[in-house]
């Protein structure tokens, strides 16, 4: 998912749209002007006004954060997956997650920021990732249930991204995409399992949708009304549906899945509303979001403890990598001279 934090107040905003360039004024920006509003692409080498880049950097480089940081709740769960198939699948799963940080880090790089300076924002707390990997997995069935619901929101997401207005992002979207789509799947698959067994088993899987449905809502950030940057966002070919209009997407898409998997959506307020041709839904806790996304959910520190403690254990993988690839550099100068 992951790019709630665009949204976030207190951000560089961008300027606002101003009616129009002209060439002789600053043709740099009246090229920029016309790419945007013709749907082109922008690429790492074009021009493009700063708040372009910062908003770029911040938002492509939170997202590969989340991406890195959201392998933990799941990696927890590798050692201890039912069966054989489970845990091939689950490794699979959280091994592509490092893959969308990997190609994100390097989609943010094509910007001119380093892959160091964004690891060392994240490891001081300062830059943020999705919250919703600052909640605990508490059983089997949490595992199931990310893949159908935060890896479902994070589709919703993401699709439009396929289309942002700067190539390497776009680009990048639609691998991961397809593989998140795989994720939504087996998650969804692991839970049809579980509800074909025990009452003990259909109740985790319960448990667990009742723990995290609103904190999926959550994730596809405040309401357009306390968006600030969202309509900048837009304007840019960034942002490409609002916060409001994806959750709605979102809630219309699962509410059929829920009645065929055979559990509740935790919310008496959720109903089809004939008029409006789509489900109504209860309030969202926003103080509790806030407040998570602020560094005191129940797993902030835990996961941020987990990831600064794995880059400083990795550290000599590193060097040996790059010393390695040094010495192969200098063989193949050698071979040429
Ligand atoms: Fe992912
Ligand atoms: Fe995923």
């Amino acid at each position: 998912m992951y790019t709630q934090a665009m949204d976030l107040p207190g951000q560089p905003e961008g300027k606002a749209p101003t009616i129009a360039h002209s060439l002789e004024a600053d043709p740099k920006l009246a090229r920029f002007d016309a790419a945007i509003d013709a749907d082109g692409r922008i690429e790492p080498q074009d021009w493009m006004p700063d708040n372009y880049r910062k908003t770029l950097v911040r938002q492509i480089s939170q997202h590969a954060h989340s991406e890195i940081v959201g392998m933990l709740p799941e990696g927890n769960w590798i050692s201890r997956a039912p069966s054989l198939k489970r845990k091939a699948i689950l490794i699979a799963k959280v091994q592509d997650e490092g893959g969308h940080g990997l190609y994100l880090y390097s989609a943010a790089e094509t910007l001119g920021t380093s892959r160091d300076e964004m690891i060392a924002a994240l490891h001081s707390g300062k830059a943020k990732y999705s919250s919703i990997f600052n909640y605990p997995t508490l059983s089997w069935a949490d595992v199931g249930v990310i893949g159908w619901l935060v890896d479902g929101a994070a589709i919703m997401n993401q699709i439009p991204l396929c289309r942002c207005s700067y190539g390497p992002y776009a680009r990048a979207m639609v691998r991961v995409c397809k593989e998140e789509s795989f994720h939504q799947r087996q998650g969804y698959e692991s839970l049809l399992t579980l509800m074909k067994g025990t009452p003990e088993q259909r109740d985790m899987v319960q448990d667990a949708v009742n723990r995290w449905w609103w904190k999926c809502l959550a994730m596809f950030g405040p309401p357009d009304a306390d968006s600030p940057n969202s309509a900048q966002g837009m304007r840019w070919g960034i942002k490409r549906i609002s916060n409001d209009d994806l959750r709605q997407k979102f809630v219309d898409a699962t509410v059929p899945q829920a009645q065929l998997l055979g559990v509740t959506l935790p919310d008496p307020d959720l109903k089809w509303n004939e008029t409006r041709g789509h489900y109504d839904y209860g309030a969202i806790d926003w103080k509790e979001f806030w407040q998570t996304v602020n560094g005191n959910g129940p797993c902030n520190r835990e996961r941020l403890g987990t990831r600064v403690h794995a880059w400083e254990q990795g550290a000599w993988v590193r060097e040996a990598a790059q010393a390695h690839a040094q010495k192969q550099r200098q063989r193949a100068m050698k071979e040429a001279a």
